[in-house]
């Protein structure tokens, strides 16, 4: 059995557009349009796309928060609009801004609460809430009231309250969003360790080298459709991206040459070219370079991205 499994989802806004003062007009924005997907259990599957794609109303109608205007999706072998309930009890889930917070009480009571929520016992829940405000890095400020929180902080205790119930599945809107890099880090590190551990994790970021370094599969989503899937490497494969290379030449100007020279940042000409064959290209270049009899500078070999992969999806 997959861990998520949908088809044919469609969820679509009706909205009020101003036309002057007094006027207005109804239009309808396709949030979802004909959605159907698949995640392996285990696996980290990133969602992707530009701001309004769906990515957030795709994460609020498989964690039961929005019912779809149509098709169908399970979550764990239950079905997300008649087994609600069931698919509560073994999801995680972070939303940013995360609203479910009490500004009087303090990280560590707020966990407490959700623990309890869930049914764990006084101990158990404060056990499991103590361990996971050490795995997102809170540690100490646990102790303090939430309303007293910066931004990153209340994104860690987000993560943390999505992990109390131990979930089978987390799903995670923009996990990274807000936190300094060393805190960043450590969150994708947790999200690794959750995932090797079998949890599967449905997350969204626009953090490119965030997606490429952590997920399994990415998928594509523009003005709610799907338009590209794949593991990061498969993807880059499929569009044929290549390899950016620059080799500085220590002279006054620039030599004449096979490739087209231009003059760099450092103010020395540089071969610049595109290849999928990059290491034979490189020796070549500098062959014939040092074959005019000049000095190599500067090397610098580009692999290609998947934000690059996403340029090019995203621009046809
Ligand atoms: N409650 C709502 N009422 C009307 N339209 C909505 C509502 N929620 C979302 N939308 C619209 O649905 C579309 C998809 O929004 P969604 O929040 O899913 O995008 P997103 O991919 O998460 O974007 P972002 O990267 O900016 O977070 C947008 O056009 C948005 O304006
Ligand atoms: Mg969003």
């Amino acid at each position: 059995m997959k861990a998520i499994a949908c088809e044919g989802l469609r969820k679509h806004y009706r909205v009020k557009v101003r036309r002057g003062f007094f006027n207005h007009e109804y239009s309808v924005i396709k949030a979802l349009d004909d959605v159907s997907l698949e995640v392996e259990r285990g696996v980290i599957f990133s969602l992707v796309g530009p701001n309004g794609a769906g990515k957030t109303t795709m994460v609020k109608v498989l964690s039961t928060l929005l019912i779809p205007d149509a098709g169908r999706a399970e979550v764990g072998g239950y079905d997300v609009v008649r087994q609600a309930n069931r698919v509560r009890e073994i999801i995680g889930l972070v939303l940013a801004p995360d609203k479910g917070f009490y500004a009087r009480l303090t990280g560590l009571e707020n966990l407490i609460y959700y623990g309890r929520l869930y049914g764990l016992s006084k101990e158990e829940s404060t056990r499991r809430a103590k361990e996971l405000l050490d795995l997102t890095g809170l540690g100490e400020d646990g102790m303090r009231l939430f309303e007293e929180y910066s931004l990153g902080m209340r994104a860690k205790l987000s993560i943390a309250k999505a992990l109390i119930n131990k979930p089978e599945i987390v799903f995670l809107d923009e996990p990274t969003i807000g936190l300094d890099p060393l805190s960043a880090r450590r969150i994708r590190q947790l999200i690794k360790d959750l995932a090797a551990k079998g949890m599967t994790v449905f997350m969204t970021s626009h953090n490119m080298w965030e997606v490429e370094n952590l997920s399994n599969t990415v998928t594509v989503i523009k003005s709610g459709r799907i338009v590209a899937v794949g593991s990061p490497s498969e993807l880059k494969e499929r569009l044929k991206l290549s390899y950016r290379i620059e080799v500085e030449i220590i002279a006054d100007k620039a030599p004449d040459m096979n490739q087209p020279v231009s003059i760099g940042e450092r103010g020395y000409p540089v071969v610049t070219m595109t290849t999928n064959k990059p290491s034979e290209d490189l020796v070549r270049v500098i062959d014939e370079i040092r074959g005019m009899g000049y000095l190599i500078g500067m090397v610098r070999v580009q692999e290609p991205s998947l934000e690059e992969v996403l340029t090019q999806v995203l621009s046809r």
